[in-house]
């Protein structure tokens, strides 16, 4: 019987605008599907949106839209980008689809029937303000470990201890910042424990497929051993419970989001069964390694309990994390490459698939960086196969009238190179494949230099045209073989040689001596260094950092003395390059003669203001600790030397108190900080006079 493949790619979730590194996994499960759609292969492919779960639900609040609103402004965004992206899945849909809803429920019910379900209460936090119960990650708090007092409720940022929203001291609800309280409801839990004999089963005959990180990662948890999991929530978005008492529920979203890969099916195919609940078919599943318990554990023992023999997880292929320049992502600050930035800035979705591709991160995170994307685009796709294809078609129409010349003696035997491809591919080993091929490009330009062409020509015209006799069938080949990476480029190439759609079982056949081709068309345009610097600095989020808002500058304490007005308060005079005045409450700490003719660093921007009858034009900056130590920011550099982090420019507008605060400034080890990056003087990093670690103001 011939093998059916089901290729699933992670479904992603739908209440943002999906970056570079989002990308890695849809396009992944589509280039694999698209080379067993040339081998014939019996293959869909599904992909769609995970659209449930809270974060759907506060990111609608936020912007002032229903759940359903916000899901469907953000599929639209999340489809065009796909669409873009030439993503050719053969079923697209949503999780929250009718479909969906109807087989969630249904497979819930099997599961009841079976045993497998069980009540239980669980304490969770709730807003009386919002009336809602808060997601773990929506309540924040101080740490019941380090007391630090911006924890979420799922994990302190301070100490990375992992937390349950229960054991926050003093927490507020992130939307109203009201004081929630601790509730007990009854909640459905999925009886792992139960299911856990047949699961270990299971995967020990199946896990020989899946990648390293995969392996490791479900062994781990098995390890630890499976606890009954809650599979219910209190919220109203979602697919209703179909359960007495527990109809006011929802499903938890990773109950539903994995069944939706069914769902969606069901969504775009009458047969669905017949990939569902089949023995002959193949489950191939793409994700991030964030995915794999789920798809490993979680979904496959919702399908065991139903017993209705469905398809399970076969082969699994993970990524890790493309990040970017060394950072995040971030859409807010506008740091990185969305799936619209990608659209629209001229630059082919191929050539950005290709990238994706060459650099997937497939055992550690990889970043991506414009120097090495240039030099991707301009000495691998431009200079290597660009040049090939290009110099070969051109050869031909100026020299052979733009017909396939006379093949003699096939020369250029690359059959086991594609061979090599072949079970790279099948074995999913994306990355390591397209290397080959760009290498079958490599010796095809080596064969060109070796043969010159252009100066046997002149000699021998029968020697010349077998030489691109050969290299045309090469061009072909290429062209079969980058479909799957970059399918314009692979269609443009069969145009040029005016060839119909080729596929696998074309590969290293002759193209008919006489036969006509088209006029040459360049594939791949180099990326210029001025386009590179434009697009680094537009994608560099520095002018959209919050920390672009300030002016900060070196200033020279010339005179120090108390305030008539105000105990805690200073009056300085400084001078920042100019002379200026500043109220400063610093008298409980400080010395006057511990202050003057210090270099200290200053917020020339912010709005002046009067404070107890003194005008204060500018503010000092200083770290506070958490017991309420004080230490000045101390600069080595002349009045009037900027203080800025590496990229950023300095504030122009003027800025209230506020604003500033929301700049946050950090001292930790005797340096200053705005995120991870240093305060700088001119080259030299800030200081801070006292040992004292905490926040700068
Ligand atoms: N939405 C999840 C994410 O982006 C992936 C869900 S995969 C599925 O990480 F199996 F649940 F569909
Ligand atoms: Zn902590």
């Amino acid at each position: 019987m011939k093998e059916k493949i089901l290729v699933t790619s992670a479904l992603p979730f739908v209440n943002n605008v999906p970056h570079l590194g989002n990308l890695v996994c849809v396009v992944s499960a589509d280039v694999y599907t698209r080379f067993l759609r040339l081998k014939k292969t019996n293959v869909i492919s599904i992909l769609g949106t995970d659209e449930h779960g809270t974060t759907a639900e506060v990111k609608a609040l936020e912007e002032g839209l229903t759940p359903k609103q916000l899901v469907d402004k953000y599929f639209k965004i999340h489809t065009e980008i796909y669409d873009w992206f030439e993503c050719d899945y053969d079923c697209y849909g949503r999780s929250s689809s009718k479909h969906n809803h109807e087989i969630a429920q249904n497979i819930f019910l099997k599961l009841n029937k079976n045993g497998f379900i069980k009540q239980d209460i669980l304490e969770q936090v709730y807003c009386d303000k919002c009336k809602k119960f808060l997601a773990d990650r929506f309540v924040g708090g101080t740490c019941p470990h380090c007391n630090y007092e911006h924890a979420r409720g799922d994990q302190c940022e301070n100490c990375s201890k992992l937390l349950d929203a229960v054991e926050l001291i003093n927490p507020k609800c992130s939307v109203c910042g009201s004081k929630p309280v601790v509730k007990s409801t009854e909640h459905l839990f999925i009886d792992l424990p139960k299911l856990n004999p047949e699961l270990k089963k299971w995967i020990k005959s199946t896990e020989k497929n899946w990648s390293e990180n995969a392996k490791t990662m479900t062994n781990a948890w098995l390890k630890e051993g499976l606890k009954p999991r809650c599979i219910t929530r209190d919220l109203k978005w979602g697919i209703p419970v179909p359960l007495k008492g527990f109809e006011k529920k929802v499903f938890y979203s990773w109950f539903d989001a994995p069944i939706g890969y069914i769902g969606i099916t069901a969504e775009c195919k009458k047969d669905w069964k017949s990939w569902w609940h089949a023995k002959d078919v193949k489950l191939v599943q793409f994700m991030g390694k964030d995915n794999i318990p789920f798809h490993t554990i979680l979904f496959p023992a919702f399908l065991i309990g139903t017993r209705d023999n469905y398809t399970l997880l076969n082969s699994i292929s993970v990524n890790e994390y493309l990040n970017y320049e060394g950072g995040q992502f971030s859409k807010s600050r506008h740091q990185g490459v969305f799936g619209s930035d990608a659209k629209n800035i001229g630059i082919p979705a191929d050539v950005w698939r290709y990238y994706l591709m060459v650099n997937r991160p497939e055992k550690t995170d990889t970043h991506f960086v414009w120097e090495d994307f240039q030099e991707k685009l301009n000495n691998e796709l431009v200079a290597n196969i660009g040049n090939l294809v290009n110099r070969t078609i051109t050869f031909t129409n100026r020299f052979f009238d733009g017909k396939v010349p006379m093949l003699t003696k096939k020369e250029l035997n690359l059959e086991k190179e594609y061979k090599s491809v072949e079970e790279l591919l099948d074995k999913i080993e994306l990355k390591k494949a397209l290397k080959e091929i760009m290498n079958i490009s490599k010796s095809a330009n080596q064969y060109f230099q070796e043969k010159e062409p252009w100066r046997i020509i002149k000699e021998d015209k029968e020697k010349a045209g077998n030489t691109l006799a050969n290299l045309l069938i090469i061009a072909r080949d290429l062209s079969v073989l980058l479909t799957p990476y970059i399918p314009k480029t692979g269609e443009n190439i069969q145009k040029q040689l005016n060839l119909k759609q080729q596929d696998w079982s074309d590969l290293g056949k002759e193209l008919g001596a006489g036969q006509k081709i088209n006029k040459e068309e360049l594939l791949f345009h180099k990326l210029e260094d001025k386009d590179l610097q434009k697009f680094k600095d537009e994608f560099s989020g520095k002018n959209n950092s919050p920390f672009s808002k300030l002016n900060l500058k070196v200033a020279k304490v010339e005179d120090v003395k108390p305030h008539p007005n105000g105990d805690n308060l200073y009056i300085l005079k400084i001078d920042v390059g100019e002379k200026r005045q500043l109220v400063a409450g610093l008298r409980p700490y400080y010395k006057p003669e511990e202050i003057k003719g210090k270099s200290i660093v200053v917020v020339t921007n912010l709005q002046p203001a009067k404070l107890r009858g003194e005008k204060s034009e500018g503010m000092l900056l200083a770290a506070e600790d958490r017991v309420g130590k004080v230490g000045l920011v101390l600069a080595n550099a002349k009045p009037g030397t900027q203080v800025l982090v590496d990229g950023a420019k300095p504030g122009k507008k003027e800025i209230t108190f506020n604003e500033f605060l929301e700049v946050k400034l950090k001292a930790k080890k005797g340096k200053a900080y705005f995120e991870k990056q240093e305060l700088k003087a001119g080259k030299e990093a800030v200081t801070i006079d006292r040992d004292v670690e905490g926040k700068i103001r």
